[in-house]
């Protein structure tokens, strides 16, 4: 079965969206409101009803193409993630559903569950779009990711592009800018999710649908939280394939088989390799001379952005469990707390700060010499 291009296109990929955001195979648009119903009534046995009848017959599966099986996916994570918000195992509830879910795992490439492409990219926009609760809050967290996520896939691939190019001039600098201006919708997504979402509705409500699930001899599958977006893979070619650190390792590799083939084939590719950053470092200390110095300058420049993603979205996360009123859990959809993210930051910072300071005694040597 095709799945992605080998040549990866965003632009491309995103007009092919377009096709699955269109269907619904599995009539949700009909069925949308009254799961929503049983939800709010916490009528679970109505809800696994509701998900048998719209299971599809093997028959039917079998003849599903990628599209088709995307979105049958996308909206089985609705039922799945409902249950499992009032402690309910979606599989034990009905079994039937495994099977299904194994099959369009390996129709798509993808893992045995809903992944956060399913819940933001392919969901539809509009009346249509697919929620747990219907509630505004949860529209809009959809929203930010949505608002950042092209633009992250587009930027990792421009990255790894830039890797094979000249490290220095005019074209390297300008790219290192574009990138940086890519990046900004991560900030944007922030941002959205700051002026939109409540602290308090994402504390005590929504964070319970992101919750692992067991598929396939009980192992665990992490729900569609926002943490899956590949910010790692950026940080990855930026900066981080060759910080060995064994807790970034853990997490990079732990969300990245919730990613596209492609972005997955990208991050092994540069498994053992010199990050961009360390790459422009080295060429800085060997021949400290204006080029490499600008070169380190563009590279520091495109690093602020990372900065002005985590910060602020480290502060929306821990006021987000600081509201925590009912239910004492400090975990996030991926099982980390929030002091991974400190951890993240201070790594990201180690590296640009050793960066730095190669640029300061770079052009201290270049400016004794001349
Ligand atoms: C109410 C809003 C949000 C809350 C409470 C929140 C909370 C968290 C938490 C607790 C983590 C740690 C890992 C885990 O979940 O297990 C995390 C990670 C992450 N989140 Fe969020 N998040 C929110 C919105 C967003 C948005 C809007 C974006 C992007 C546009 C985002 C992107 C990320 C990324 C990329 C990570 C991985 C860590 C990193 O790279 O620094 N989050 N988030």
């Amino acid at each position: 079965m095709q799945t992605v291009d080998s040549n990866w296109n965003v632009p491309l990929w995103l007009l092919h969206n377009e096709k699955i955001t269109s269907l619904d195979p599995l009539k949700l648009d009909d069925r949308l409101e009254q799961l929503h119903l049983f939800n709010r009534n916490a009528d679970t046995d109505a809800i696994s009803q509701l998900l048998y009848l719209s299971l599809p017959l093997p028959d039917e599966l079998s003849r599903f193409s990628y599209e088709t099986s995307i979105a049958a996916m996308r909206d089985l994570g609705f039922f799945i993630g409902i249950l499992k918000k009032h402690n309910i195992e979606p599989v034990e509830a009905v079994p039937e559903l495994e099977y299904v879910l194994l099959e369009l795992m390996s129709k798509t490439d993808l893992p045995p569950r809903d992944t956060l492409l399913h819940y933001t990219v392919w969901n539809p926009c509009g009346p249509r779009m697919r929620t747990y609760t219907g509630l505004n809050d949860e529209k809009q967290l959809i929203e930010s990711v949505q608002i950042a996520v092209p633009s992250l896939l587009e930027a990792i691939v421009q990255l790894d592009a830039l890797h094979e190019e000249k490290l220095q001039g005019l074209e390297f600098e300008k790219v290192c800018s574009q990138l940086r201006e890519k990046m900004e919708a991560m900030v944007q997504g922030v941002v959205h999710a700051k002026r939109n979402v409540s602290p308090m509705v994402f504390a005590n409500e929504l964070r319970f649908y992101y919750d692992p699930i067991k598929v396939d001899y009980n192992k665990d599958y992490i729900g569609p939280g926002a943490v899956e977006m590949p910010m790692f893979v950026f940080d990855h070619l930026l900066w981080s394939c060759d910080y060995s650190d064994p807790a970034y390792t853990a997490f990079k590799e732990g969300y990245l088989p919730y990613s596209l083939r492609s972005v997955r084939d990208i991050y092994w590719r540069f498994h053992n390799k010199a990050s961009l950053l360390s790459r422009v470092q080295e060429q800085l200390e060997e021949n400290p001379c204006l080029d490499t110095l600008q070169a380190a300058q563009a590279v520091l420049d495109l690093c602020t952005v990372l900065k002005s993603f985590r910060m602020p979205h480290k502060k929306l996360a821990e006021s987000a469990y600081t509201q925590d009123d009912e239910h004492h859990r400090n975990n996030g959809s991926g099982g980390y707390s929030p002091a991974i993210l400190q951890h993240i930051i201070e790594l990201q910072n180690e590296k640009i700060d050793s960066l730095q300071k190669s640029t300061i005694k770079a052009k201290t040597q270049h400016f004794t010499n001349q």
